[in-house]
């Protein structure tokens, strides 16, 4: 199979590293890749959300299967023009990634459905945004923009300043652009995070093996929101009960709601769930796999994923064989200095092989660049070191031994992942 892998982080790199066991592969292409991704697939310099760029490769290059992993080139509805095409492609149309690119969707959609989640509001006007909460009351308050905001979306607001602040700087500032026009207000849950990645075909739902990110910047769940510093697998959290309430409550309903509107979903569909004191809660969905979610997630799967996308494709993912190792997995995201705000790029990174690799690990490139031979920052996230391990410590000992062997200027990480 000739397969093409849309994106350049550290979850496409995880991704590829996976199909690259496939035996069933032969030439294997990722658009736009980064300089880790160059030592395990070719790279093509064809943007993200180059829809006509990428029908083009595929075509002239016979590439067999398309892999969509980010959110915008699915919301721009990059699976349905190669699928005019007659390209395969793994990953849900325009109309189901809706699921992600708009909260309003999501949540109408489970309330809908009774798909147990968070209250809401939504507010397309700032100054009624505004009355509600100081009518409310009620803190902390959660602000979301409606539409895609690079996981930066989402402000908990402890008191009225930080939520008049949140709101203007949405709906009027417009920081996240038109994502902003809309926004959901949410109450505010408490409890432990879950993220579970499904593989689905539209009919049936298969749960990989869950995990959990450790989405703040600093130690203690301090700082600012980021796209994920860290993740472990499984979720220390998620017990054969839950997950069978999971799937009765949450998975199955929304693939049916999904169907019921008239979209169904087929790919990989991310549940980020709340296990709350009233049980659990669906805080958002995602329309592809997890960054860096599938760094810990995919270590662990035993089966050929090529095989599992086939089967996605093909609407018979009921019968496939998907099989996990009961080994811990753990990713210590090691990011530029500043990240999530501002940070310098073309640093260099010492410590990495000849392969962009460590000894005892395996080092899933995010931002960065080859350049003479040398591997340079290129990110706001720059490495996901990741180690498996008979147990959660033994995973997590391998991977920070990993990192501490690697070095760049205002490198940081999180010392507490899976603590
Ligand atoms: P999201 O991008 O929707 O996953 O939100 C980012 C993070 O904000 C989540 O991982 C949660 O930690 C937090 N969050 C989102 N919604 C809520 C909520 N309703 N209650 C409490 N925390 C939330
Ligand atoms: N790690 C969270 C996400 O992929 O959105």
């Amino acid at each position: 199979m000739n397969v093409l892998v849309i994106g350049g982080g550290g979850r496409e790199h995880a991704l590829i590293r996976k199909i690259k066991e496939s035996p069933r592969l032969n030439q294997l292409w990722c658009a736009p890749g980064n300089g880790g991704i160059a030592r395990d697939a070719q790279c093509v310099d064809i943007k993200v959300t180059d829809i006509p760029g990428v029908v083009s490769f595929a075509k002239h290059n016979k590439v067999d299967l398309v892999v969509v992993a980010p959110d915008d080139p699915l919301a721009a509805g990059m699976v349905d023009a190669l699928e005019a095409e007659g390209i395969r492609a793994f990953g849900p149309r325009k109309d189901a990634a809706q699921i992600e690119a708009s909260k309003v969707f999501s949540k109408d959609l489970m309330k809908k459905y009774q798909i147990p989640t968070a209250g809401y509001e939504v507010f397309t006007d700032p100054e009624q945004a505004l009355t509600k909460i100081r009518q409310d009351n009620t803190y902390p308050v959660v602000i979301k923009a409606d539409g895609l905001a690079l996981g930066k979306g989402v402000v908990i607001a402890l008191d009225y300043e930080e939520a008049e602040q949140a709101v203007r700087s949405m709906m009027e500032d417009k920081i996240f652009g038109e994502s902003g026009s809309r926004i959901v207000l949410e109450e505010f849950l408490t409890g432990p995070e879950v993220s579970v990645l499904a593989f689905t075909d539209g009919k049936c739902v298969r749960p990989m093996v869950s995990s959990k990110d450790h989405k703040r910047a600093l130690d203690g769940d301090q700082g600012a929101n980021t796209g994920g510093m860290g993740t472990i697998s499984p979720n220390p959290y998620y017990d054969e009960e839950t997950a069978k309430l999971c799937m009765d409550t949450i998975f199955l309903p929304t693939i049916q709601a999904m169907n019921s509107e008239g979209r169904p979903f087929k790919g990989c569909l991310y549940f980020g769930l709340m296990l709350t004191p009233k049980g659990p809660r669906v805080i958002e969905y995602n329309a592809r796999f997890g960054d860096p979610e599938t760094q810990v997630v995919l270590p662990r799967l035993q089966s050929d994923l090529l095989d599992i996308m086939d089967a996605v494709i093909d609407e018979r993912l009921e019968k496939a064989e998907i099989r996990w190792s009961a080994k811990s997995a753990a990713c210590v995201v090691m990011a530029s200095g500043g990240y999530p705000a501002q940070y310098r790029k073309g640093i260099p990174i010492c410590g990495l092989s000849e392969d962009g690799q460590v000894e005892g690990a395996v080092v899933y490139h995010a931002g960065t660049a080859l350049s003479g031979g040398e591997f340079l920052t290129n990110g706001g996230r720059v490495l996901g070191v990741t180690a498996l391990g008979d147990t959660l410590d033994e995973a997590l000992d391998k991977a920070y031994r990993a990192v501490s062997n690697i070095q760049f200027e205002g490198a940081h990480y999180r010392r507490d992942i899976g603590k």
